[in-house]
């Protein structure tokens, strides 16, 4: 089963490009740029990896992005993330970063785009893994804010390719950004969000009808709501799911308590992504190998699982079909 999970060809949907910054390259990139870090090693930092919630990791993760300074660093943090991607049978990744994250410590726009775009090329000429690339606004800062970044994003738009929404959910509903995503919208970009990881379904509901999004990225409160279930189900919209991510921040007590498989059971279209792995224990084929242990997951729920992941993207329909052909020929090949 481990080899069949690791090989079969999958994309990564959900993944934040600053959330792969291993304790290790805080540290080296720390040293490079003389950033005096709160913690004395790497294990001691590795220790301090145990959150009581979202806002616990949110405070690390903002903490360990601050070494990141040059236009080097941005490319070197997503070659490395490609490379263990690439391990893990990815061929396609969508990834997220945070401009406010870098642009309020004064390091230019560009610089972030250019570098993480930089390694996204290397990898699809090297490692054969394509890719889209996805900021997201900031939901703990204002809508203004949020549009002013928006506005930064233009001139560099070539290398852009949709919008979404992470940080703090609760007291952020995705209302609040109604008027960046209808811009984002018009402009043609497709947009994502965050919503009902620790929301309430209440916050699905919005990001679908007020702000159109093409994937909730969790959703896994949705359940709490029947009808909402059947809305998902019947509309095939996407939900980018995270196991390690749900335990780490508790959102699910242990993962024999998560509700993957039930939601794919009910026909939802569900994938597994890693959403932070430096930070939550796992890359993505760590995460599809613990629910399926904990779950019970068959071959043809991992397959099933592949096959979301390429038509949740945001590949186009002759993109997709040979990679579906692929994960059918490789899963009828075990
Ligand atoms: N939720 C919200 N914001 C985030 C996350 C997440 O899981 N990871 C990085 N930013
Ligand atoms: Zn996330």
């Amino acid at each position: 089963m481990e080899r069949f999970v690791r090989g079969i060809p999958k994309a990564e949907l959900h993944l934040h490009i600053e959330g792969s910054l291993e304790p290790a390259m805080v540290f080296a990139l720390a040293a490079k740029n003389a950033v005096r870090l709160a913690y004395p090693s790497i294990e001691a930092l590795r220790e301090a990896y145990r959150f009581e919630n979202l806002q616990s990791f949110l405070d690390i993760y903002y903490a360990g992005a601050d070494v990141l300074r040059t236009e080097d660093d941005f490319y070197l943090m997503t070659l490395a993330y490609l490379e263990r991607a690439q391990h893990d049978g990815v061929v396609h990744v969508e990834i997220f970063f945070d401009p406010q994250t870098h642009t309020l410590r004064g390091i230019s726009y560009a610089a972030v785009v250019q570098g993480i775009s930089r390694a996204l090329s290397q990898g699809q000429q090297r490692l054969g893994i394509s890719y889209r690339l996805i900021p997201c606004f900031l939901r703990h800062l204002s809508a203004e804010d949020a549009m002013r970044t928006f506005e930064q994003a233009l001139p560099l738009r070539k290398l852009i390719h949709g919008f979404g929404l992470d940080s703090s959910e609760s007291g952020n509903p995705p209302a609040k950004f109604a008027e960046v995503f209808a811009r984002a919208r018009a402009a043609g970009f497709p947009v994502v969000a965050h919503a009902g990881e620790e929301g309430p379904p209440e916050y699905i509901q919005q990001a679908l009808d007020i702000l159109q999004v093409a994937r909730i990225d969790h959703g896994v409160r949705c359940e709490a709501d029947p009808a909402l279930v059947e809305r998902l189900a019947r509309t095939q919209v996407p939900l980018t799911v995270c196991p390690l991510s749900n335990i780490k921040l508790k959102v699910f007590d242990r993962l024999e308590d998560h509700n993957l498989k039930r939601l794919l059971d009910r026909g939802l279209c569900v994938t597994v992504n890693s959403d932070d792995p430096a930070y939550f224990g796992g890359y993505i084929a760590d995460n599809l190998l613990a629910v399926q242990q904990a779950l019970h997951l068959s071959h043809a729920d991992i397959a099933q699982l592949a096959a979301n992941s390429i038509r949740a993207s945001f590949l186009d329909q002759s993109e997709q079909a040979p990679l579906l052909a692929r994960i059918d020929v490789y899963a009828s090949a075990h």
